[in-house]
């Protein structure tokens, strides 16, 4: 699988591809990368009903997933281009739809992976100890932290993502953060989990009922991924 550490690998060697290939043929397969592939589900449509409609989940990954990682590749493979042929103007032109794309490709992936079918023992806070030990340790309780949390989500302007991350510096601590459009987790924090908050997550289930979709949503919250995302036992990041 292609990643960006590749592609700008690649691209530090851009000019003696420049030289040797024909810029109007540049792919990502060309170079010997991969392109990003929608990654499946780790369960049905119909898994975390009746919190999320299968309709909705269907449309979301099949579509709307689907879309950002066909996007993505494009832009790419544009970008490729544009450096073998020294277009400067046409690389820039192209960063704000790799942010979007990549960044709705990273968040889907993550997003899929920290929801689970309601009842399942992955969905039990006791499923992730540590990481419940350090949320009561920052707000005191869990059920005051959910409280914040979904504060966050519903004081969301227009389209964008509720995260609890582990910070990167300031000693790991626990931190809530929106993200805005498609922007990912960057910067070193780690995203422990993230909830999706365009309309096209809820619209058709809760219709203008924001307020239930954020409340439904813990039934599904994978707290087994949560906590060993906390716990570092897993580097999703490069999994793309
Ligand atoms: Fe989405």
């Amino acid at each position: 699988m292609v990643n960006l550490a590749s592609l700008w690998q690649y691209l530090a060697l851009q000019a003696p591809l420049h030289s040797a290939m024909s810029t109007d043929a540049l792919n990502l397969t060309q170079l010997g990368l991969t392109a990003y592939t929608l990654p499946a589900l780790p369960y049905a449509y119909d898994a975390l009903e009746p919190h999320i409609s299968a309709q909705i989940m269907e449309l979301h990954h099949s579509k709307h997933h689907q879309a950002y990682v066909t996007n993505l590749n494009a832009a790419l493979q544009a970008h490729v281009t544009a450096v073998a042929a020294g277009d400067v103007a046409a690389q820039i032109a192209l960063q704000q739809t790799i942010k979007f794309n990549g960044g709705g490709h990273i968040n889907h992936s993550l997003f899929w992976k920290n929801l689970a079918p309601p009842g399942s023992k992955e969905t039990r806070p006791e499923a992730a100890v540590g990481l419940v030990k350090a949320i009561e340790a920052t707000w005191g309780s869990l059920e005051e932290f959910k409280r914040a949390f979904g504060a966050s989500l519903l004081g969301i302007q227009g389209s964008g993502w509720g995260w609890l991350v582990k910070e990167g510096g300031n000693g790991g601590g626990l931190r809530i953060v929106t993200t805005k459009d498609q922007d990912p987790v960057v910067g070193g924090d780690v995203p422990v989990f993230g909830v999706d908050m365009w309309e096209h997550a809820y619209y058709l289930q809760y219709l203008n009922g924001k307020a239930a979709y954020v409340e439904n949503i813990w039934k599904v919250i994978n707290w087994a991924t949560a906590g060993e995302r906390f716990g570092g036992v897993v580097e999703e990041k490069n999994e793309l």
